[in-house]
């Protein structure tokens, strides 16, 4: 027989990711308190994680974490439709459709399992999903498995969507991007988008997983930022793992087509609930990403303070005005060695490289949260440019 080996095909990739320094490796975190962390041992103020608003750790929300689950324990016991279904669930999905006016909300494991039920319940092999070439990983492996026709235009580009949209006259097509895009941190052009898909007839579904409790008027994202409605965009993706501070996602929308997804989505139907306690600490979380615009504030003058320094000291940075601001490095070994040096000074910024993004695209994503202050910003960009006089940044690959 000629079947080839598991173990010779892992190792072979592992040698090819050793080659390309693409090797990853999880580090262990031991306590968090705020930014600061203990990481393998070493104190580290952290400047990678998507806790923008600093709801993680609150009392309240944490609090009535403890409060639910010392009532109703905590798993989800089943799936939504058998018998794991929750008032705590209901009272979030009601909370988040109010908060984002939109008539219905439904929620979700995770991000990633959100994107692989709208795609899965709405596309087939008769369709077609056009996507931005930037758009997060789920969306573009949402849509493979679908079967769909799966097709790309550059990054935030309008009249590239529309010709993608062209080249496949026929069938139900969806247009799909990122809200905030999440390795650049700029905004898809919302606007023109939406015009595009009203010209297509194509379903436009924004994953506003960055977006969410970050931007737009009370934090609700960047379809509001876009003064678009549910018309405009019939489905939105909000991730509660992120600026909420807690677990799981919510696609929310046009109540028809949630409707359609809670009774036929796969991903949604043979997985267990979220646990009900954790329902109830996004719910908490939610109440406070609508009333302390204060944190938002905190977070733009932050990222501008940040920008204006960092630019100044000569680094090169995308055009973002989100609290995701990546410092370019270009090569794989180049962000390594960054990241290590910083790691050196206390900040904890991890390498993001391909194939998370593009080759020769490699970066330090630094992440802004309402837990940092000025001085802590101050810092960091004092031991970026420190890092980089050591380790120059390929100036061909960091444009
Ligand atoms: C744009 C985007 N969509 C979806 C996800 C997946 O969300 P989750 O982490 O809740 O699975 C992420 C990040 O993880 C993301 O950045």
């Amino acid at each position: 027989m000629s079947r080839p080996s598991w173990h010779e095909r892992v190792e072979r990739e592992r040698a090819e990711r050793d080659a390309g320094q693409r090797r990853r490796h999880r580090r262990r975190v031991t306590q968090r308190d705020g930014a600061r962390c203990q990481v393998d041992g070493h104190s580290l103020l952290n400047f990678c994680g998507n806790d923008y608003l600093g709801l993680s750790q609150h009392f309240a929300v944490v609090g009535a974490l403890q409060d639910a689950a010392a009532r109703e324990g905590a798993g989800g016991t089943a799936s939504h439709l058998v018998c794991g279904h929750h008032a705590h669930h209901e009272a979030l999905e009601r909370e988040l459709a109010d908060w984002l006016q939109v008539p219905a909300a439904l929620l979700f494991g995770s991000g990633f399992t959100a994107n692989l039920a709208v795609m899965q319940a709405l596309l087939d092999d008769g369709s077609i999903c056009v996507q931005d070439r930037l758009n997060h990983a789920s969306l573009i492996d949402a849509a493979r498995l679908a079967g769909c026709r799966l097709r790309r235009y550059p990054h935030a580009d309008a009249e590239g969507a529309i010709r993608q949209l062209r080249s496949l006259p026929d069938g139900l097509a969806m247009l799909a991007t990122d809200g905030v895009f999440s390795m650049d941190g700029d905004i898809a052009p919302l606007r023109q988008l939406a015009l595009v898909a009203r010209v297509q007839r194509a379903l436009l579904y924004v994953d506003d997983a960055h977006g969410i409790g970050v931007v737009g008027p009370n934090g609700r994202g960047s379809v509001a930022e876009a003064k678009l409605g549910v018309q405009d965009v019939p489905l939105q993706l909000a991730t509660l793992g992120k600026a909420l501070g807690s677990y799981g996602a919510v696609v929310a929308g046009d109540a028809d087509l949630v409707g359609h997804l809670a009774e036929t989505a796969r991903p949604y139907l043979y997985t267990t609930a979220l646990p009900p306690a954790q329902a109830a600490a996004t719910l908490a979380a939610v109440k406070l990403a609508r009333s302390d615009q204060w944190r938002r504030d905190k977070l733009r003058d932050l990222a501008g303070r940040f920008r204006a320094r960092a630019l100044a000291a000569g680094l090169p940075l995308l055009d973002s005005d989100t609290p995701i601001q990546p410092v370019m490095c270009g090569s794989e070994a180049s962000a390594l060695a960054m990241s290590a040096a910083l790691e050196q000074a206390g900040y904890w910024v991890a390498a993001i490289r391909p194939p998370t993004v593009p080759d020769g695209r490699a970066r330090l994503r630094i992440t802004l949260s309402a837990l940092h202050g000025p001085g802590d910003v101050d810092g960091l960009v004092d031991a970026l440019a420190h890092a980089r006089d050591r380790h120059p940044i390929e100036a061909a690959h960091a444009s």
